[in-house]
């Protein structure tokens, strides 16, 4: 039975009830600090300011990353992996305090979304990525390489994701897919671990990793998706099923062969 455990409150101080090496993953999803005034985005075809909340508005993005990564690094067990997801505005100041903290960094995975919508200035090219920061604090850390080649359809998977953007309907500006958490659950971490999410928004890493029966811990400062994210996960069964890969995986011959059967992972 999967152990959840979700807080309203302010991460950078819930962090600290969590006791030393007690995750094996974390997936951050922080605020980018994108919103304000002169960042501009297109909404139903008119270019509008970009406005996805107060918590996305910090005076210093990089003195925040600092001290929540510091304190993630202190909770992820020595064979763990934290995945951190970014743009432009955020993934620079991410990889230079990964650095600055000794952590080992593994890959750059570039998520590219065909659907991302398209830019009506045109000053610049139309933004479709997100970076995702995977590091470890050691070289001995847990990932899943033969999953990650059955996912790929037999292939050895490279660090460039074609995933669309997709919401599954909560008023969260920022939901990620959960096919992208499905991935990257699956490839860090095994069934019985514990997974944190720092910043769980509407709760998309909780009801991915309910679902594949991991432990999940989340935290979030907004009662509002809080509720959210509470009702969601609360909602969704423990089942084991791997949803969004599943097509993918029964196409490939080659997991019966590792497995005997597709649904044993
Ligand atoms: C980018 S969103 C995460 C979205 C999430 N991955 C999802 O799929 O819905 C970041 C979230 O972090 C929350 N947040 C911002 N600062 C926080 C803090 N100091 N502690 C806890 N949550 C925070 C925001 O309210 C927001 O919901």
């Amino acid at each position: 039975m999967s152990k959840i455990i979700l807080k309203l409150g302010d991460s950078l101080k819930l962090m600290k009830e969590l006791p030393e090496k007690s995750v094996n993953m974390i997936f951050a999803d922080p605020p980018y600090n994108l919103s304000g005034k002169k960042h501009q985005t297109v909404k139903s075809g008119k270019m509008v300011a970009c406005d996805k909340g107060d918590w996305d508005i910090i005076s210093d993005i990089h003195e925040f990353n600092e001290k929540w990564i510091k304190e993630c690094i202190r909770i992820l067990a020595d064979n763990g992996t934290i995945w951190i997801s970014g743009t432009l505005h955020n993934h620079p100041s991410i990889g230079v305090i990964l650095k600055k903290l000794g952590l080992w960094i593994i890959n750059d995975i570039i998520w590219y979304k065909r659907n991302a919508p398209p830019l009506l200035s045109k000053t610049r090219l139309a933004p479709s990525t997100e970076l995702i920061w995977l590091a470890s604090k050691t070289k001995k850390y847990y990932f899943d390489y033969d999953t990650a080649k059955i996912l790929n359809g037999g292939k050895q998977m490279r660090n460039l994701w074609e995933i669309n953007a997709q919401r599954h309907k909560t008023k969260h500006p920022t939901e990620k897919p959960e096919k992208l958490l499905e991935r990257i659950i699956l490839l860090g971490s095994k069934e019985g671990d514990t997974v944190f999410d720092p910043f769980m928004g509407s709760g998309t890493t909780g009801i991915v990793a309910k679902r594949l029966k991991r432990n999940f811990i989340g935290f979030e400062i907004s009662p509002e998706y809080y509720e959210i994210a509470q009702k969601r996960i609360n909602k969704e069964k423990l089942n084991g099923h791997i949803v969004y890969s599943d097509k993918l995986i029964k196409q490939n011959k080659q997991l019966k062969l590792f497995f005997g059967t597709t649904s044993k992972i």
